[in-house]
Parts: structure tokens; sequence; C-alpha cells
């Protein structure tokens, strides 16, 4: 382990920013786990990762009720999944999580802890902390610091 990977966001645009850094080295066949409160920029920092794989940002919401969004942007299939009313795992097994994570697109979860015993080994993990009205950090686990 070298340590995380720590950025800091000012504004929304920072954070897409942020996103977009990351996004530069997706393949495909990632599964991210987002953390934070609510109203943390979860959903922002999906927004702004579709934004830069070249999809439609606007599409970009939380999938509270659905659980799941699927954004067919110019480069990777984004799977966005939202945690947050899951009750053990049994709604993600209905919804193929399994077989989401073998298309070779992202898969992003919002609420990770959640789901946490399902999660692959090697999923990337944000952390997105609030330290203000318009500051918010983000710790990324170091897998892509090699
Ligand atoms: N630096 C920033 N980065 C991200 N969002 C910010 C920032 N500053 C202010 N905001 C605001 O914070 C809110 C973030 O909302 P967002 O929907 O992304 O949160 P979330 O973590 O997905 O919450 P939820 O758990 O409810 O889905 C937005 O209203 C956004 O405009
Ligand atoms: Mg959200």
């Amino acid at each position: 382990m070298t340590g995380a990977i720590v950025r800091e966001s000012h504004s929304v645009q920072d954070t897409e920013a942020i996103a977009a850094e990351i996004a530069r080295k997706l393949m495909g066949g990632e599964c991210i786990a987002l953390e934070g409160d609510l109203g943390a920029g979860k959903t922002q920092f999906v927004r702004g990762l579709v934004r830069a794989l070249d999809g439609d940002a606007r599409s970009v919401s939380s999938p509270t009720y659905v659980l799941l969004h699927v954004y067919d942007t110019g480069r990777l299939k984004v799977f966005h999944l939202d945690a947050y009313r899951v009750q053990g795992g049994e709604d993600f097994d209905a919804i193929g999580f399994g077989e989401l994570l073998e298309q070779n697109g992202v898969v992003i979860i919002e609420w990770a802890s959640r789901v946490a015993s399902q999660l692959p080994a090697n999923t990337i993990r944000i952390h997105v902390e609030s330290t203000g009205e318009t500051r918010r950090n983000f710790t990324i686990a170091d897998l892509f610091a090699t």
C-alpha cells in the first residue's frame, strides 16, 4: 500500500474534474464503491464520470427507488446503483449485480457499505466527506497508484 489518493474539492466543477481524472484510468470491468453522507456529492461524482466518458450527464440521478440506472456513454457502459434502501443484499441479487460486474463496463454504487459483503475484492473505494458548504474531500483507495 502506498496510501490513498486524496483530492480536495471546492466546487461542483472540482468534483467533476476529480471524477474525470478517475474516468481517464478506467478500462472497463471496474467496480467503484462510493461512501459518504446524504448530499455529500456521490451522485455529482457519477455525473462527472459520465460526462468525462462522453455520456449524457443530464440523465444522471440517484437510482434510489429503481436501484439501477444504465448510462450508455461513448466509451464505457456505466451501471449506477444505489444501495441506500437495500436490505441484506437480496435486492442486489434480484437486479443481477453479479452479472453486471461481468459486463466489462463500470459498476458504481452509492451507499456501497450496505452491500459490503457483495463487493469484489478489487473494488475501488471512494469516500466523500463534506467539510463545508461547497467543500468536499475525496479519498480514493490507491488501486490505481502503481
Ligand atoms: N464541491 C462539491 N462537490 C459536490 N457537490 C457539491 C459541492 N458543493 C456543493 N455541492 C452540492 O452538494 C449536493 C450533492 O448532492 P448529491 O446528490 O451528489 O449527493 P449524494 O451524495 O448523491 O446524496 P444521496 O446520498 O442523497 O444520494 C448538490 O446539491 C451539489 O450542488
Ligand atoms: Mg446520490
